[in-house]
């Protein structure tokens, strides 16, 4: 099964310069309770964007880069996948387990038909980007959760947390 999670600003803005554009101390709490104890899949430059390899999650990277995969091959946090197909015979072999996708925009455009939860983050906000999650098609996708929340002293936007799951019928 697989899980993406993400946050967005009001024009779907996810990142600039390889960061996330926003401060929000609340997010980044909600995407550890999202993820630990999964594996967690990305693309190499979300892998680079993370302060340091996160505790509790295989990360599943991918990546055309052969010295990238040398440099962590030793590392049992870390498998390196380098192609598309290496990415779904991973997802394969652990579809009996929820994989949490978290970006960026080539992996969340990658598996846009399989994906089956929805954890959405939207910031109140809009910001400077120059990376934009890909178009979803929320019609396949029931709404089941949504959470709002205000600003408050260490978060400086309000936020809200969406938690979709695929209509089964339409699922591919
Ligand atoms: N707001 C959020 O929730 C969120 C989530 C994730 C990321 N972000 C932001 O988004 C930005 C990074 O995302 P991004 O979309 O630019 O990059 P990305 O998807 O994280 O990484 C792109 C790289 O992944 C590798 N890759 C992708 N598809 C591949 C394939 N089929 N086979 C082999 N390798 C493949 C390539 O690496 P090589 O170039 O090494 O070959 C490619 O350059 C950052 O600003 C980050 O902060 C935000």
């Amino acid at each position: 099964m697989i899980k993406y999670v993400w946050a967005e600003d009001l024009n779907g803005g996810i990142g600039c310069e390889n960061h996330l554009p926003w401060r929000m101390p609340a997010d980044l709490h909600h995407f550890k309770e999202e993820t630990i104890g999964h594996p967690i899949l990305m693309g190499r430059k979300t892998f680079e964007s993370l302060p340091k390899i996160l505790p509790g999650r295989k990360h599943y990277v991918l990546t055309h880069d052969q010295n990238f995969a040398k440099k962590y091959r030793d590392n049992d946090d870390v498998e390196v996948l380098l192609s598309t197909e290496a990415m779904l015979k991973c997802l394969a072999e652990h579809q009996d387990e929820l994989i949490c996708a978290i970006g960026g925009v080539s992996i969340f455009a990658e598996l846009i038909d399989q994906v089956d939860i929805l954890e959405r983050t939207i910031i109140d906000g809009k910001f400077t980007v120059d990376t934009y999650m890909p178009k979803i098609n929320y019609v396949q996708f029931e709404l089941v959760k949504k959470e709002a929340h205000d600003a408050d002293k260490k978060n400086p936007y309000a936020y809200t947390y969406l938690t979709y799951h695929r209509k089964s019928k339409l699922k591919k």
